[in-house]
């Protein structure tokens, strides 16, 4: 791989050289939308999916913006908890974009089992394969839920907490498996902490919805937008497109001192709650009358939160090259476009 430093030197680089690239979780959010980038350079992709939470309907969205690309896809649908189906997957791929999880504190709350299952046994499926196939980069979805009950604000890499969910202990453990891997095999990886991603295709239904995503169908629907606890509660609010970047540049950094470490990946500033719904609600209400004089409601605190959230993302800005391109309100301008498209008749 060549040195690389900036998001447009990887897009030049990978537009004169085609990988093969294995997305997995390639159906869900993040997965779909890495495809789509990826196809979209040329690249040459497999994506791996049991449709957990996913939806062959994302694929059918990257199928229509890939047009001719999309010969450059394969999908295999298996369960990554299968080392046999992670093996088949990873043969003669160059990098591996392992995005498959089931997300969601509640979910791990309520069942730590299955969260375990594939976060925690597929995470090592995985990585056996990968060592196996001997692939040059495994990047790696982490998460901001690794500073636990840490107070420090921004977060900084090295400086973690005691996790608070189920959930949030198997994020950790894939950085440990990561690492270890590194030393014991010699398995290169990154590890890319994300803070609540928005955008495109993020999952608007079930109980285990995400944040923006609940609220927008909502708006839209005129139901009310219910807040967890007393709306002060604060995250760093990250747009999809800061994500793909982040892992694009994962992917091919080779400088030895940004192999084998965890990045923050957000935007690096923090939005309250009651903010959100204000930002939201002022993009929303043009098209939609009734939001005008609408007000959010206000339920208990949920078990497992952390308070504030925000990113320090130094680290990712000086060793990849990370320049996050969209800020919470342009992402969000993005975001509820195509949510109005998607969720509602009115083009
Ligand atoms: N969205 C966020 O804000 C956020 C924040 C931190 C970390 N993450 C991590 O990013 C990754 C992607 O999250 P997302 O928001 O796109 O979620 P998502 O639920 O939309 O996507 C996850 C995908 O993985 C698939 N999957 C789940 N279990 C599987 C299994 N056993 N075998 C094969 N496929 C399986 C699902 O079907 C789904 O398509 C996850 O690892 C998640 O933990 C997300």
């Amino acid at each position: 791989m060549q040195a690389v430093s900036t998001f447009e030197e990887v897009r030049a680089h990978l537009r004169g050289r085609q990988y093969c690239w294995l997305v997995t979780g390639a159906a869900g959010f993040i997965g779909s939308n890495m495809v789509e980038a990826l196809l979209a350079l040329g690249q040459r992709v497999t994506g791996l999916d049991n449709f957990a939470t996913g939806y062959r309907h994302n694929l059918d969205q990257v199928r229509a913006a890939a047009g001719n690309g999309w010969t450059n896809f394969r999908f295999v649908e298996g369960d990554i908890c299968d080392v046999a189906v992670c093996r088949a997957a990873c043969e003669g791929v160059d990098i591996v974009l392992h995005e498959a999880a089931l997300g969601s504190v509640t979910r791990s709350i309520e069942d730590p089992l299955s969260t375990h299952a594939t976060n925690v046994t597929g995470f090592l499926n995985m990585l056996v394969a990968a060592r196996d196939a001997g692939v040059q980069r495994f990047v790696y979805a982490a998460s901001s839920s690794t500073y636990g009950d840490h107070p420090g604000l921004p977060k900084v890499e090295d400086q973690i907490g005691r996790p608070l969910s189920p959930y949030a202990v198997t994020k950790y453990a894939n950085e440990l498996y990561a690492d270890v891997f590194a030393r014991s095999y010699g398995v290169a990886s990154i590890g890319l902490r994300y803070f609540n991603v928005f955008g495109p295709r993020q999952d608007p239904d079930g109980a285990y919805a995400a944040v923006i995503p609940q609220w927008v169908a909502a708006m839209i629907a005129g139901r009310a937008v219910i807040i967890n606890g007393d709306g002060e509660t604060s995250r760093d609010f990250c747009y999809i497109d800061n994500v793909v970047q982040a892992n694009l540049l994962a992917a091919l950094a080779d400088a030895p001192e940004a192999v084998n470490r965890v990045y923050n990946v957000a935007a690096g500033e923090r939005t309250s709650l009651n903010e959100l719904y204000e930002k939201m609600r002022a993009l929303l209400q043009g098209r939609f009358g009734h939001l005008r004089d609408s007000a959010p409601r206000y339920n208990d605190f949920r078990a497992g939160d952390v308070r504030h959230s925000q990113a320090d993302i130094t680290r990712a800005r000086e060793l990849l090259g990370y320049a996050p391109t969209h800020r919470i309100d342009a992402g969000l301008a993005q975001a509820m476009k195509w949510y109005v498209q998607h969720l509602s008749n009115i083009e």
